[in-house]
């Protein structure tokens, strides 16, 4: 490896402690090794019942030592952690959390989480009693509080016939959680919306006019899952309200999925209750056919079809920011304009009474489905920060900069 590769190849350290979950840890270290990371394993022993030295050596190109007696001459205790640019304990059991956040070293991995001067992610799988553990509870609270990225386990099957929270998320989702944290760089060691929840809308929502048809929108929902994704990697707990949207649940973010604009709002408010913020990127339609047909409108042969009648759905943006349940609760909210784009903005933002509002310019080939977008972004002290053409997670990381701004001095929701 010449002196450029060194410098530009991100180490990472991938930890893996004993939980069945660490089979679906190698997909993770495969997306990281071909998306071009220097990664070396670190397994408990525990874990190498469930998968072998041989597979992590195999698949990351590294050895995969367990303790630390091994190479003692390269001091791999230390060496390992000090390097590393990322270190990620996927899955994270209760006991490895435990030993972490009490800074116990009885093998390599404990030893490594207590040198790494790095962003540290921990992935926990486990069953939903013991995440819901009072001993667990604080010590995911502890690490947390210290700074390390703790990510919510996803809900569903769970070994045997369980069903619950501590399900490993995605690994391909935690591998997009990793690429953020490692793009974030040193800022990422302070996890700038830890013991903050916020809530994100996203996608359109779909208006049903009898059992099989619907009025939509072309929303992709892209936008608002960036938002939730970045703010995860921000160290916040994510709820994610979800309208039409065919895209992979973040990790770490509970995901609601709704149908209806009314669905949206009740799902909305229930999540806003202790929400810090609330970010409305959901493409929510304004009107609604004013019947459901509970049948299938059929064609009758010689007449024209019935007009459908349309009432307004609610403004939930509105209803939001005229309503905060939580004291000096942010409200963020989008505006998608064809003409006058920032006059239209500015009326938009006084009329739905947010903190901010992100303007951007929609059109034929413009922001819907596409990875990218552009904006303004207004808020209420009348200041204006362009976001230029870019990934949509750039946008949503300018979000958060201006929502973690606004929460800079006001107590913490911890
Ligand atoms: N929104 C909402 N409830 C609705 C409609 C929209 O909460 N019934 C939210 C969207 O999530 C978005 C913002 O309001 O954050 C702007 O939506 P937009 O449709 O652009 O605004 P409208 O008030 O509908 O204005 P117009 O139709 O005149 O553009």
């Amino acid at each position: 490896m010449d002196k450029q590769e060194r410098v530009t190849t991100p180490k990472v350290v991938l930890g893996v402690s004993g939980g069945i979950a660490a089979y679906k840890a190698c997909e993770l270290l495969r997306r990281l090794t071909e998306s071009g990371h220097d990664v070396r394993v670190v397994p408990t022993a525990a874990s190498l019942h469930f998968v072998g030295e041989a597979t992590w050596s195999a698949l990351s190109g590294n050895p995969a030592t367990t303790e630390v007696w091994e190479s003692v001459h390269e001091v791999p205790h230390v060496r390992i952690g000090q390097e590393a640019d990322l270190v990620v304990v996927a899955p994270a059991t209760a006991d490895m959390l435990a030993k972490a956040a009490h800074g116990i070293a009885d093998d390599l991995l404990t030893n490594t989480l207590l040198t790494a001067r790095c962003p540290v992610v921990f992935a926990p799988a486990m069953h939903t009693e013991m995440w819901e553990n009072p001993a667990t509870r604080e010590n995911v609270a502890t690490l947390r509080r210290r700074g390390a990225l703790v990510i919510e386990p996803a809900v569903g099957r769970l070994t045997g016939v369980d069903t619950g929270k501590g399900r490993f998320p995605d690994p391909v989702e935690i591998f997009e959680l990793c690429r953020r944290v490692l793009a974030r760089g040193p800022r990422a060691l302070t996890a700038d919306l830890a013991g903050r929840h916020v809530v994100v809308t996203a996608g359109g929502t779909r208006e049903p006019l009898d059992p099989v048809r619907y009025l939509g929108n072309r929303s992709s929902g892209r936008q608002g899952y960036a938002l939730a994704a970045t703010a995860a990697a921000r160290g916040a707990r994510v709820t994610l309200v979800a309208g039409n949207t065919e895209l992979p649940d973040p990790a770490g973010v509970d995901v609601v999925r709704v149908g209806t604009a009314v669905q949206l709002r009740e799902a909305a408010l229930a999540a806003a209750e202790d929400a810090d913020a609330v970010v409305m990127a959901a493409a929510v339609a304004d009107f609604r056919p004013a019947a459901y047909a509970t049948g299938k409108i059929k064609k009758k042969d010689g007449q024209e079809p019935e007009p459908v009648t349309l009432v307004r759905n609610p403004d939930i943006l509105a209803e939001l920011s005229a309503d905060r349940p939580k004291p000096g609760q942010i409200v963020v909210g989008f505006a998608a304009e064809t003409d006058d784009v920032l006059a239209n903005g500015r009326a938009k933002l006084a009329r739905k009474g947010c903190d901010l509002l992100v303007v951007n310019e929609v059109g034929e080939h413009k922001t819907f489905g596409s990875a990218e977008n552009e904006a303004v972004i207004l808020a209420t002290d009348g200041s204006e920060t362009p976001v230029p053409h870019g990934p949509k997670e750039a946008l949503a990381d300018m979000v958060w900069d201006l929502v973690a701004g606004r929460f800079a001095g006001a107590p913490d929701g911890s």
